[in-house]
Formats: C-alpha cells, structure tokens, sequence
C-alpha cells in the first residue's frame, strides 16, 4: 500500500453479498467468531448491514484498496453494562493483510461515529489470541478494560479483551 490515500471507506451497499460471501463463508477468516456462516446465515447478514445505516444504529463499510474491494469494517449500537456504546468490528481479506489497511479503515470509521456526537464510548471486543487486531486497538488509542468471557456461537466460550476509546476525548 501506497499510503493512507489508497485505503478508504464506502458505505455498505445492496450489492456488496460477493464481498460478504468472501468474508464470512472462508474458515481463515472466520476462525475468532465461531467458523464460516451458512448461505442463508450471509444473506441475512447482507441484508443488516445495507440497512444498518439508515436505521440511524451503526454504519457498515466496505474498505477499497487500490480499486479492489478487500474487507469491512463498522460500528453498531449495544448495551454493555447498562451503557449504550457503539461496538466496532473489522476484517481483511486474507491476501491484503499485514499492509496496514484495517488500521487506516478502521481510523476511517471512528472519525465517522466522532462525528456523529452521539455515543461517548467505542468498544472492541477481539479474541485475546488474536495479535492483529488487539495491535489495531493499541495502535488506534483504546485503553483496555478487562478480559470478558463470552458464550459465542451459543455452547463454546471465547475468551475477549473489552478495548474501550473515548470518542469525545482528544
Ligand atoms: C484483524 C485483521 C482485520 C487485521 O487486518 P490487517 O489489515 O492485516 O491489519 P493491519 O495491517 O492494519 O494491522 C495489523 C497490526 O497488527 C500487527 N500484527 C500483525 N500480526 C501480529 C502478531 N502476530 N503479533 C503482534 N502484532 C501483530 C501488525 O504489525 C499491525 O500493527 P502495526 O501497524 O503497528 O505494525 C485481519 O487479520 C482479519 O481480517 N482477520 C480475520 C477477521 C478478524 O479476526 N477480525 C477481527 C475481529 S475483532
């Protein structure tokens, strides 16, 4: 990558599905949350995340590198002991990561829900046993909170760091 200026953000559109398929039908990239989705599991999917930003609750994106589609990254509205907060996820497909391009959308995306002023707190919530993306938390200033215990699929439990920035600080 050739910089910040190759790597930006689109919102998540009706016909992004092929881009999905690739995300969360792989094994490789799907192996910290529960395996590859079923077809039916991704359209469902699709269909949240087109819709996501016109629900006024989150916005999804796609990533574009170099004119190439290669991943998603978003934010969606949670409760998390009894806040409200915004949840952020990520993901690169395989063959463009380890270039810099999930920590340039996901700054992408933070400035977006800065802007917006309507939640004080952006959470992530990555596999401790997924370098990359707690690297992502660190390197993006969020301040880790805790290690939380989830029950995700239903029936195996991951262990997660709470990573929490502050989108009113400086
Ligand atoms: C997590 C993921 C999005 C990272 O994508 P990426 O574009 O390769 O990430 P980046 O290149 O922006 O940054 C990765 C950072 O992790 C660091 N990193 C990579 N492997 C690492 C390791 N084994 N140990 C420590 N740090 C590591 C990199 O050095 C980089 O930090 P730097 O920019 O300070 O050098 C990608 O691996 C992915 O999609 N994984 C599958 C889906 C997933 O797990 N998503 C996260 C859910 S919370």
């Amino acid at each position: 990558m050739s910089g910040e200026g190759a790597v930006r953000i689109e919102l998540w559109g009706e016909h992004d599905l092929p881009l999905l398929e690739k995300i969360m039908g792989d094994p490789n990239m799907t192996a910290h949350f529960g395996g590859p989705e079923r077809p039916g599991q991704i359209a469902a999917r699709q269909a949240r995340y087109a819709r996501l930003a016109g629900s006024g609750k989150g916005r999804m994106f796609k990533i574009v590198a170099g004119g190439e589609t290669v991943g998603s990254v978003g934010y969606w509205e949670r409760t998390w002991r009894d806040e409200s907060i915004y949840e952020i996820g990520w993901s690169v497909l395989v063959r463009f990561q380890g270039r810099g391009i999930a920590g340039i959308a996901a700054a992408q995306a933070i400035a977006v829900a800065r802007s917006e002023g309507k939640h004080r707190f952006m959470h992530a919530f990555p596999a401790v046993d997924n370098p990359p993306s707690n690297a992502i938390c660190r390197k993006l200033g969020f301040t880790l909170v805790q290690v939380c215990r989830f029950e995700y699929p239903p029936g195996s439990f991951m262990q997660c760091n709470d990573w929490r920035l502050d989108l009113l600080g400086a």
